[in-house]
Parts: C-alpha cells; structure tokens; sequence
C-alpha cells in the first residue's frame, strides 16, 4: 500500500532515538506514514531492524543506526550519517529514556548519574550535535520527549522529575532562540501510556517498581499511537508545548494557579509512599 503523504512533508527525513520501541516506533511509522525517511536509532539492535522493516513495507526508506545516547560520539557521528545518506536531517526527535525513582534518600548518587546521562544528557546531546547542521540548512524541527513528571515533580521521582524538568528547560530555552533559524521546538509531556519503559526501570524500592509497572501498563485512555499522532500534527503546526493527556492539562493549570495547593495534593501520594516503601536489595 502506497503511504500517505502530504506534499509538505513528504521526502522529509527524520531522526529518531529509542525508535525500536512504544512511542519512539510510533512516531517512525506515523512520519513514515506522512512521507518521511527514517533514521531508527536505538540501542536495540533487534527491535529496531523490525522497525525498520515495518517502515520499508510502509514504501519508505528507512535505516537503522546504532546511537546509545549516553555516548557524545553517536550523537555527533549521527549528523554525518543522516548527510551521507540523505543529505541533511529535517526532524530530529530525542525520545530515548528509561524509568526510575524511589525515596530520595534510597537514590545513590550512581542511580542520578544513570538517569541524568540517558534522559537529559541524551537530549542535550541531540540538540547540541544537530542544532548547527540545522542552523547551516536554514531549517529544521527539534521534538524533545519530557514528561508530565517534568511539569508537576510528584514525589518518590526526584531523579526522573528532574531529568525531565531540565529537558522542559533546555527546550523552552531552544524555542525562541532557534526561532530566527527557522528552527521549530515541540515539548512533548505525556502522562502514563503502555510502552515497554518498564523493561528499564530501575528503582531501589519494590513499590516503586510495582506503581509505575501497574501505571504504564493500566493506562490505556492514549495509546503510544494516539500520542505519536498529536506529535505529528504539534511538529506540522510548529507548536510548542504538547501535553496529550486532557487530565494532565487541568492538572498543570491547577498548579499554575496554586502552587501551594498543588503540593498539598502531593502530602497523600507522599505518605503513601512513606508507608509501602520496601528496599529491594
Ligand atoms: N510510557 C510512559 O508512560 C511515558 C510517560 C511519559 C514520558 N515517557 C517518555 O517517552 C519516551 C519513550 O519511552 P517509551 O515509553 O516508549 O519506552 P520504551 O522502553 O518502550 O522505549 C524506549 C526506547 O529507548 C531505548 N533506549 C533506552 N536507553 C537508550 C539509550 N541509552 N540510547 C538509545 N536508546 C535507548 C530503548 O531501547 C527503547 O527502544 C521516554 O523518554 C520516556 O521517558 C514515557
């Protein structure tokens, strides 16, 4: 089946990492589906080659790079591999990320350092090797994956509500100062959906390990694919700010309005997790 492209996007090409799983791999088929090419780069070698077939059964070039975004050099080395094969990037999207958390006192500074390094360095990474060749193009769209977790800091998630926090950061930062390059930014803070994240959730607290599992796999209200697609038409209108959860949106209000009143809410999450806390090691 020919895939459906709209003349503005089509022959686009994209980058994308974590894309051999949940929403990276959504987000290769809906740009896939709208005429892009797609660079897969993940760390999952495996995974990522059946991604990149699902993308050549869709009609669309695609490959797979082999990018573990805590390394500086897969990041650098990636714009020359999307220039020899392509010629340039048009959309890059740092959406590679784990899963972490635990009472903040439990956290080893080690655990930080593991969380930082993937899901904020990672970010920062992409930006800082694609930015200048996009800059020289005159063109170009950054997707950053934040979270919900970035926006509202619920506790027992110190080092992922950080991580998360810096990528908002980095990106509100990025939007206006890349604007006069033509370079679009979209950050993207989903709530829970059912991927595979909880494959690399590390955590010294079992009931940690057990909340976020049950959360990522019971939420079921925006499938991976309903997310990719809101991103999609974000990066097509050039918006910034993508929160796909409409509960997630009154939540964020809410503490926008009463901070005070947000973190009161917080005490019983706080407490609870005070009273089910259980070391796993
Ligand atoms: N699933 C959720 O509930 C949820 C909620 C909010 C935000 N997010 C964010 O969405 C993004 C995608 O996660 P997902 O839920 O699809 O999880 P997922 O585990 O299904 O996919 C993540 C992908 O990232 C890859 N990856 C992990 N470490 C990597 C590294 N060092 N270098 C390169 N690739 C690496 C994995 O191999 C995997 O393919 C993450 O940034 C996550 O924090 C997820």
């Amino acid at each position: 089946m020919a895939p459906k492209s709209s003349s503005h996007e089509s022959h686009k090409r994209a980058f994308i990492t974590g894309a051999a799983s949940g929403l990276g791999r959504e987000l290769a088929l809906r740009f896939a589906r709208a005429g892009y090419r797609i660079c897969v780069a993940d760390i999952h070698e495996a995974r990522a080659n059946a991604v990149v077939d699902e993308i050549r059964a869709l009609g669309q070039d695609a490959f797979f790079y082999h990018c573990d975004v805590s390394r500086d050099e897969d990041l650098q080395n990636a714009v020359a591999a999307m220039n020899d094969r392509w010629g340039g990037t048009d959309v890059l999207i740092n959406n590679a990320g784990v899963a972490g958390g635990g009472p903040f006192d439990w956290l080893t500074l080690d655990d930080w350092h593991w969380m930082m390094n993937i899901n904020f360095n990672g970010v920062l990474r992409g930006c800082h090797a694609f930015v200048p060749a996009m800059k020289e193009q005159g063109h170009g769209h950054i997707v950053n994956i934040a979270s919900m977790a970035g926006l509202l800091n619920p506790p027992g998630m110190s080092n992922y509500n950080v991580a998360k926090a810096a990528v908002v950061s980095l990106s509100e930062t990025l939007a206006p100062e890349l604007h006069p390059f033509g370079i679009g930014v979209t950050c993207v803070c989903p709530s829970f959906f059912r991927t595979n994240l909880g494959e690399s959730l590390r955590s010294p607290d079992l009931s940690t390990q057990q909340t976020l599992n049950k959360l990522v796999d019971n939420s079921t209200d925006l499938s991976a694919a309903d997310i990719a697609d809101r991103i999609f038409t974000a990066v097509v209108s050039n918006k910034f700010l993508l929160i796909p959860h409409e509960k997630a949106v009154t939540a964020w209000q809410r503490k926008c309005a009463d901070l005070d009143d947000h973190l009161q809410a917080q005490h019983v999450l706080a407490e609870n997790l005070k009273q089910r806390a259980r070391r796993s090691n």
